[in-house]
């Protein structure tokens, strides 16, 4: 099969280094603020991947366009309530819920129906936490169980809200604050923390939002019908992206990566914290601050001796995309490993807390589980000798490069492992980057 991979062998030492693709949650919301900021904006090294141009495409749907120049993305933005919609509108967010929820957001108070669509992948996925908070600013949802395909009719008249965002869920925060810019007056969050950077480029524009920062959550204030003007964004590259290669480094024997320009925002280094507790000594150098975010260069070595850990529950959605990775040390330590309330993980692009822990158990890890807590018994002397297919039935992109990481350095005699091309959504050089580091991939 051709949208297969097969790995028969770990990879060599290697010492390198390299730059991984631009962060995903930045260049949606690069997108989608710009397309509602007023005149042109710049985005630089915004990531080409499939997510986003599904975002590009449905940004032209309702009236917003774009020019590709020599380095960088010009969005000819409408302003607040500028869009212009037609009668009959569909839009389809492809696999991504960042823009699907985002989306509902920033078109709530357009009172033409839009249909909204995804994959097989998004059409599973629960809706029902942008539904509740949307109908309470005033705008009517028509959906099957909370899922997609769902009718969207904005209204003109919608209401500042006070919500309570309990999930740590950034794509809910998002689609809330976008919902409140088209509101006259001030809706009030209160949110567990999840990564921030929606809040951090409104402030960069001189929006006027408040972020009160507390030790569990943040309070978020965002006044409505405030219009602001085009940017320009140079946006870093994702640690999301970064981690596969942290975790091929911590695993392969004597190796050495430093990987150039990412953004290291504390609500999105979860993994760093995580593996470190477990003996990992991942450097973070050449920082830099960058329209509040932060960016720097990740410096990693191979280790031997990994330790089990008791993980923060507090950490968790800071590490939300990345736990499938995490596992993979746990796997390897010595020890028992302790994770808490991991219910998201069965949120995202597939069921990811069943299929890792399935995967564990495949490869003959003890994994123990009640509800959505795990315990996973790790083996250090963890050398796999068997023939493994992991079929990855929701073509889900980071189960892919997991397994993908997992073949290169757990060992096994051969790895077949399906839906290579899933990696568009968010990493197609994620490939390249393995050939280039000296992993046989075939
Ligand atoms: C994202 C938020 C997270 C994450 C996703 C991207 C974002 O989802 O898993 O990959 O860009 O806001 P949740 O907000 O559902 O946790």
């Amino acid at each position: 099969m051709k949208n297969q991979v097969k790995i028969k062998k770990n990879i060599n030492p290697f010492k390198k280094e390299i730059n991984v693709s631009s962060d995903k949650s930045i260049s949606i919301r690069c997108l989608l603020l710009s397309s509602i900021a007023i005149g042109r904006s710049k985005i630089f090294n915004i990531l080409e991947s499939e997510d986003v141009i599904n975002t590009l495409r449905s940004l032209k749907k309702i009236g917003v366009n774009f020019k590709r120049r020599k380095n960088y993305l010009e969005v000819y933005g409408v302003g607040i309530n500028g869009f212009n919609i037609k009668k009959k509108t569909t839009l389809n967010a492809g696999n991504s819920g960042t823009l699907a929820r985002s989306i509902l957001g920033l078109c709530s108070s357009i009172n033409n129906k839009i249909k909204l669509i995804g994959d097989k992948s998004l059409s599973k996925r629960d809706f029902s936490r942008v539904i509740k908070p949307l109908n309470l600013f005033g705008a009517s949802i028509r959906s099957r169980k909370g899922m997609l395909p769902l009718d969207l009719i904005g209204s003109e008249f919608l209401r500042p809200i006070k919500y309570v965002e309990s999930k740590g869920s950034a794509q809910i925060k998002t689609c809330i604050i976008l919902s409140a810019i088209n509101t006259h007056g001030i809706t009030k969050i209160k949110a567990i923390k999840s990564r921030d950077h929606t809040e951090l480029m409104l402030k960069s524009f001189n929006y006027p939002i408040k972020i009160m920062r507390k030790k569990k959550y943040d309070l978020i204030d965002v006044e409505g019908m405030k219009q602001f003007k085009s940017f320009e964004y140079q946006v870093p590259g994702d640690i999301s992206s970064a981690s596969f290669f942290i975790v091929l480094t911590l695993l392969s024997k004597n190796s050495e990566l430093l990987i150039k320009n990412i953004n290291i925002n504390p609500s999105r280094i979860g993994i760093i914290k995580i593996l470190n507790l477990m003996n990992a000594k991942i450097r973070i150098v050449n920082k830099k601050k960058y329209k509040g975010e932060n960016i720097g260069d990740i410096k990693i070595k191979s280790i031997k001796n990994f330790k089990s850990i008791n993980c923060p529950k507090s950490l968790n959605s800071f590490a939300i995309d990345e736990f499938i990775l995490i596992f993979l040390i746990a796997c390897k330590s010595k020890g028992i490993s302790k994770f808490k309330n991991l219910e998201e993980l069965n949120q995202k692009e597939s069921p990811r807390l069943d299929i890792a822990i399935k995967f564990m158990k495949m490869m003959g890890i003890k994994v123990v589980r009640e509800n959505s807590d795990i315990k996973i018994y790790g083996n250090p002397y963890l050398n796999l000798t068997g023939n493994y297919h992991i079929k990855n039935f929701l073509k889900d992109h980071r189960i892919f490069m997991m397994s993908v990481i997992a073949a290169l350095t757990l060992g096994g005699k051969s790895w077949i492992i399906n839906d290579k091309d899933s990696i568009k959504s968010s990493f197609p050089d994620f490939i390249k980057i393995i050939r280039k580091l000296g992993g046989k991939i075939n």
